[in-house]
């Protein structure tokens, strides 16, 4: 018997969406009313447990999401002011992530479908980044292009329609998060380093230290920021040999300007190429404020328009689970009931 179906008209499913995001160190849960009203967002962080490792410890982080799962879900309701018999639909990150972080939303969404028999529908991570925007303007008209920026990903993708994304371009090696985290540990920032680099750089000179950018091939979209990290660690330690003074404030600002230089540029580019008039920007790095700000002063220049999702539904949130999930659900799109955590689920072409 197949249970995650719809019953009724799929818009009604999307009544009332439960998100769950349990994909690295954050377990979430969100309620959402007719794909747009966040009623609730909770977020538990496991930040303070992983800092004393310098970066997320997976093995940790499943058993954290096992302990906060329940409470963080019934927070959400009592937030949304809601009890589980008003649900009409849950909606769960099922992947890319870490496999035994991942499996706890998905076990515990599909524990939840089956009890109150409702659609279950399994949403992307990086699409759920995407979707954020779609809470921040509901009116989005397609096509559009998104710059992806989290701590896993770097992603240059044009959205056709709803369910209808190519990726145009990706990094081939580190993801812009991933380097503002590994810089952050190299200059004794901590974890997590992105809003670190950022405070530090906002004392010192982007124009400070010469640093790489890597366009590529002429003409791609793609990102490479491996290089960059590798020239900020290679400076330190040489300037550690030497007995040379780096002014840590100076390199934050000069590695930042490096890392929004080359994802501005080819987004502009892209988007001149698509001829797309408005510009999304998704995912953990979209929070930073000097990205925000050269990426919109950029488009705008070209007669573009920049929509970016307020900091907190930047990073991993349940509200943009449950509003894309919104969206694949009133297109009559629900998971099996054998749905399982995919660690590295495929964005492009993966609705089949
Ligand atoms: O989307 P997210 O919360 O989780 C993933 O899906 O990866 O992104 C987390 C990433 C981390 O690498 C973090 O350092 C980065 O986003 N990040 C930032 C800022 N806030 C978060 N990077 C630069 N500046 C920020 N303000
Ligand atoms: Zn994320």
């Amino acid at each position: 018997m197949a249970v995650f179906t719809l019953r009724g008209p799929a818009g009604e499913a999307g009544r009332l969406i439960l998100g769950l995001e349990t994909s690295c160190d954050e377990t979430a849960a969100a309620v959402l009313a007719g794909g747009r009203e966040v009623r609730a967002n909770v977020i538990a962080s496991q930040v303070a447990t992983h800092q004393r490792y310098g970066g997320v410890v997976p093995e940790i982080a499943s058993r954290k999401h096992l302990e906060n799962i329940t409470r963080v879900v019934e927070a959400a309701l009592a937030q949304a002011d809601c009890g589980w018999s008003d649900l009409t639909a849950v909606a769960v990150t099922n992947g890319p992530g870490l496999v035994g972080a991942l499996l706890v939303g998905v076990a515990y969404a599909k524990g939840l479908a089956w009890a109150r028999r409702l659609p279950l529908v399994g949403v992307h991570h990086i699409e759920g980044h995407i979707y954020a925007n779609f809470l921040t303007r509901p009116d989005l008209a397609f096509p559009l292009l998104c710059l992806v920026v989290s701590g896993g990903h770097t992603h240059l993708v044009y959205l056709k329609d709803h369910g209808c994304l190519q990726i145009i371009g990706a990094t081939r090696d580190d993801a812009a998060g991933e380097a503002f985290d590994k810089v952050a540990r190299a200059l004794g920032l901590g974890y997590p380093g992105g809003p670190l680099v950022e405070k530090l750089a906002r004392e010192g000179s982007p124009a400070a230290y010469k640093l790489p950018r890597a366009w590529l091939d002429e003409g791609s979209f793609d990102f490479s920021f491996s290089g960059l990290k590798s020239a900020v660690l290679n400076l330190l330690n040489r300037s550690r040999q030497r007995g040379e003074t780096i002014n840590p404030a100076d390199l934050a600002a000069s590695f930042q300007e490096a890392v929004v230089e080359v994802l501005v540029e080819k987004t502009r580019r892209a988007a001149g190429e698509l001829a797309v008039g408005t510009v999304l920007l998704a995912g953990g790095v979209a929070a930073n404020g000097y990205l925000r700000r050269k990426l919109d002063q950029a488009l705008a220049a070209d007669g573009r328009r920049l929509v970016v999702p307020v900091p907190l539904l930047c990073t991993d949130n349940a509200a943009m689970i449950a509003c894309a999930g919104y969206h694949l659900l009133i297109r009559g799109i629900t998971a099996p009931e054998d749905l399982n955590a995919v660690p590295y689920l495929p964005l492009a072409g993966w609705q089949g």
